[in-house]
């Protein structure tokens, strides 16, 4: 064990040194030269050295991932965190964004394995963090193991002067040594082995007895990347010609979903740019089709950026759409993505619960209310999620979903519709909400609703669909 709070270092290989090659030196000039944050502590008690790594070195890979893990742990979304590669070179990024994704969506794991090898977590939060990303990546390359550790050690060099390259190395070469152990042991560890927090796994395990330990699995585990077919540009099965056309696989889902063998950069689909296809999952394409618009309807998206649910209603339908959004800097991507399609909407920044600052007084044949939510469902897709949900937001969520709903309803012509989708499994904020709403509301019935389960073909989302009687 090491007491790296101490900083008296005890490192016991358990590798033979020869089996992994010293770290690596600096590389030739030329190439780009990383320069990394260097927090003030850091940058008092050691000298501060720059290395140059290659951009599209594995450990440069492991080092931008560290900042934006880090960023992670420390409160940010990981869609802020990601801002941080911003300015990198493409493959650097993608590369980056490969192991900060796997490493969060493994983190249980990975803390239970650093809790085993170090008795205090680093005080220097992105060395931290750099183990995680680097025993993610010794996972997905078990034989490459020797390569890893070295270009680990050298993205250390550039944290805190280098100042824990031996402790990288130590815990790196331990971990490697122990892996069987360290294996066997998680096996009893539930939150290690499963990879949520523990008050996440009561909940699946009480609602979902049969199916917890699929969905935990299911959250951990790299998301399905599906298309929608704009039926309005192309049919499906001509899409699909020009995608076996371009070498991609893809296999045929529900009405207008392709979803393909491999994920890959939208810049590479087919007519992406033209309007052919949008990206969206087969669980969330459920929502135009239980709403099911008619011509000329007259719908409100409540809730309605970046617009994947707004642009599917209105291919499917020339419905009059008003899509509202709180959020002023997620709803321009509304406007833009509808613009990609070909179609348009009224688009306003507007609180939806604020209905006297926004509605004119006509009523809507239909409304969608696509309500903010854990977003328990979609964990993969965002893993900082099981870093930052705490269990009392669910309480919270539901009150503000209870809320959208009692504001909107009263907005529906009789006879009209309105969806209720969560991205969400968990029964507070989809089923038994909607119980709740129909002892509120009794004008209202629940014409069907669905639980949607992730799995390897779709996201975890529920879909109500409630009619005005
Ligand atoms: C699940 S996302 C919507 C996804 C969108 N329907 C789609 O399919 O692309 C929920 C959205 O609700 C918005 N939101 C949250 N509270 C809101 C409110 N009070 N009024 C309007 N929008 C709100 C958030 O900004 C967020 O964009």
């Amino acid at each position: 064990m090491l007491d790296f709070e101490k900083q008296t270092i005890t490192l016991v290989p358990t590798l033979p040194s020869s089996s992994l090659p010293a770290p690596q030196p600096p590389s030739s000039p030329g190439k780009r030269v990383v320069r990394v944050h260097q927090p003030e502590q850091a940058q008092t008690t050691v000298g501060i050295t720059h290395r140059d790594l290659a951009a599209d070195s594995l450990g440069y890979s492991l080092l931008l991932a560290a900042r934006v893990i880090a960023a992670v742990y420390g409160g940010k979304s990981l869609n802020e965190a990601f801002l941080l590669l911003d300015t990198e070179p493409t493959v650097a990024s993608v590369a980056a964004r490969d192991v900060a994704y796997g490493a969060l969506r493994n983190n249980g794991r990975g803390e239970f394995i650093l809790g085993r090898l170090m008795t205090h977590p680093l005080k220097h939060a992105e060395t931290q963090a750099l183990l995680l990303a680097a025993l993610y990546r010794l996972e997905t390359r078990p034989n490459a193991a020797p390569m890893v550790v070295s270009q680990a050690v050298t993205a250390a060099g550039e944290l805190s002067g280098g100042a824990f390259k031996g402790v990288v190395n130590g815990v790196l070469r331990n971990f490697l040594g122990q892996r069987e152990r360290l294996f066997a042991e998680l096996q009893h560890d539930d939150v290690a082995y499963f990879q949520h927090p523990a008050w996440w796994l009561a909940r699946l395990r009480r609602v979902y007895p049969d199916d917890w330990r699929n969905i935990a699995a299911a959250d951990n585990a790299p998301p399905p990347m599906t298309l929608r077919v704009n039926t309005r540009r192309i049919s499906v099965d001509d899409y699909l010609g020009q995608l076996q056309a371009a070498e991609i696989a893809a296999e045929p889902m529900g009405s207008v979903a392709l979803r393909l063998v491999k994920p890959l950069p939208v810049h590479r689909l087919p007519g992406f740019h033209a309007g052919l296809v949008s990206v969206q999952d087969a669980g969330a394409q459920r929502a135009a089709e239980w709403l099911d618009p008619a011509p000329g309807d007259y719908i409100l998206d409540a809730c309605a950026a970046p617009g994947g649910k707004t642009s599917h209603l209105l291919e499917r339908a020339d419905a009059d759409v008003l899509a509202l959004d709180i959020d002023a800097a997620r709803a321009p991507r509304i406007t833009k993505n509808l613009k990609r399609l070909g179609l348009t909407a009224k688009v306003r920044v507007a609180d939806c619960l604020a209905v006297e600052q926004w509605w004119d007084g006509r009523q809507f044949d239909a409304i969608l209310a696509d309500a903010p939510c854990s977003a328990v469902g979609v964990a993969r897709r965002h893993p900082d999620i099981k870093m930052l949900r705490r269990e009392s937001d669910i309480r919270k969520l539901a009150h503000t979903q209870s809320l959208i709903l009692d504001a909107l309803w009263p907005l529906l012509k009789p006879g009209g519709k309105l969806l209720y989708a969560t991205c969400s499994v968990f029964v507070e904020e989809n089923a038994a909400q909607i119980d709740a709403f129909l002892v509120r509301w009794t004008d209202a019935r629940r014409v069907g609703q669905e639980q949607w389960l992730p799995n390897e073909r779709n996201d975890g989302f529920y879909y109500a669909l409630l009619q005005k009687t």
